[in-house]
């Protein structure tokens, strides 16, 4: 490993960052991160951060889980890679499938399919949607219907999903066949509605117009998050996904949970479906399922769904789909390890007690600092939205939230800042002291703001 001067003078000069740009990071390079403890951090420079964001909401179980951290090491000596495309398969890859239909059973899941993260999740439940529907002779169901601010990685398909302009516009054209309904965003919507169980209703209504707008037989699915992650954070009210569910019924469209973010304990509760009392169709995870480690992700298959497809007899029901990384055995293995620790802990627990006092303790600085429009959050996702305006609802500016960073950085606590939002997904395996430190350290930031 090369010294810190060496870091430091090379730093995102040969390659470009995901999800900047390539100019400005060569004008304000990233922070080096060189190591990890628990839920702290350490860069190039020494300086000691406890991490907020929780990796990229995926390090659930903190940097030191020697558990998992030890399954990857005996997987790598025993088996570092086989296949599972057709005619191989390995251990631990059977193993999990197992532990995850128990895990799954209470959201009514029984299969998996393995994919290496995800975005490869998205593009495998689209796909897996779509040919259901042929199986079935519905061959025109092909469209798909999403949530604005809604986020579904960076694939095609799932780009074409995407909420969000800065996700899709440098890429169109995207996927044909894709629409968009309102979210149900309390705090800015096209309705004017500012109660969140009417929200809901108006929300589901307009699904349920796009689906008969297109027409039923063409929709082949729904896709929600069941909590909006990185769109900012929104939380919609407890009626939503059962009006969703409802309506997805009642027209034939499959139901699809992205749970890239909340699956495994981060609301509060061991899915974000199992929250809101749905079971989808079918459900994206990846993440935290091997709290961070290995890159690796599960798409979780209904009994409905694998009933038409386990049933078929012609070359419909075959899978042209998979990665070479699909199954990864030393991602399986660091999986399993994972599942045990995550149970073990009870994190879904400590997320659901910490994110209410996160919620509060960030409610706490909106009474101080007038450049916070908008607190929200669910368990241990929880976002800050900044205006110049609280009246006019100007968002802030990116200076005002670069200085907030820095601040809440200097004073000790890492966040994610994404547009005028800033976004706290901390470990689940935070303490009420680290809660107050993440609090301390963002009135900290936020007083830098003239
Ligand atoms: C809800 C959701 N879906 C999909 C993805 C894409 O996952 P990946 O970045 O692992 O491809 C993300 C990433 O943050 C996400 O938050």
């Amino acid at each position: 490993m090369h010294d810190a001067n060496f870091l430091i003078e090379n730093n995102a000069k040969h390659f470009w960052h995901p999800m900047a740009h390539p100019a400005e990071m060569l004008k304000n390079p990233p922070k080096v991160i060189t190591g990890a403890e628990g839920v702290g951090l350490t860069d190039v420079a020494g300086h000691k951060t406890l991490d907020a964001v929780g990796g990229l909401w995926n390090v659930n179980l903190g940097y030191s889980c020697q558990p998992v951290k030890d399954a990857i090491t005996n997987q790598l000596n025993d088996l570092p890679y086989y296949s599972a495309f057709r005619g191989t398969t390995t251990g631990p890859i059977i193993e999990l499938s197992y532990e995850l239909r128990e895990w799954f059973e209470p959201d009514g899941l029984v299969r998996a399919f393995f994919t290496s993260g995800g975005s490869d999740s998205i593009e495998t439940a689209l796909r897996l949607a779509r040919q259901y529907h042929k199986i079935r002779g519905e061959r025109d169901r092909t469209k798909f219907i999403s949530i604005k601010k809604g986020y579904h990685g960076t694939h095609f398909g799932g780009a074409s999903i995407n909420g969000n302009a800065n996700f899709r516009r440098n890429y169109e054209p995207l996927l044909p066949g894709c629409y968009h309904i309102p979210s149900p965003y309390l705090y800015r919507n096209p309705f004017y509605e500012t109660d969140p169980a009417k929200l809901a209703q108006l929300c589901s209504a307009a699904l349920e117009d796009e689906i008969k707008f297109q027409g039923p037989d063409t929709v082949a699915a729904f896709i929600m998050e069941p909590v909006l992650g990185a769109g900012g954070v929104i939380p919609p009210h407890a009626s939503f996904m059962p009006l969703v569910r409802d309506i997805c019924n009642r027209h034939g469209v499959l139901l699809i949970a992205d749970e890239v973010i909340t699956a495994f304990g981060r609301t509060g509760a061991w899915t974000g479906s199992r929250l809101w009392g749905v079971k989808p169709d079918l459900m994206c995870t990846a993440k935290a399922i091997t709290n961070g480690y290995y890159p690796f992700g599960a798409v979780m298959i209904s009994e409905k769904v694998v009933e038409v497809f386990e049933s078929n007899k012609d070359a419909f029901g075959s899978i042209g789909h998979g990665y070479t990384y699909s199954g990864h055995p030393v991602g399986a293995a660091a999986a399993l390890a994972t599942l045990k620790e995550t149970k073990r802990l009870k994190v879904n627990e400590n997320a659901a007690v910490r994110g209410d006092e996160l919620l509060a303790g960030c409610q706490g600085l909106m009474a101080k600092h007038d450049v916070i429009g908008d607190v929200r959050g669910k368990g241990l996702m929880v976002a800050l939205e900044l205006v110049s305006d609280r009246d006019a609802k100007t968002p802030s500016s990116k200076d005002v939230t670069a200085s907030i960073f820095e601040g809440t950085y200097e004073a000790g606590v890492m966040v994610r800042v994404s547009g005028n939002t800033i976004i706290l997904s901390p470990p689940l395996v935070v303490t009420a002291d680290d809660v107050s430190k993440i609090v301390s350290a963002l009135d900290a930031g936020l007083s830098t703001v003239k």
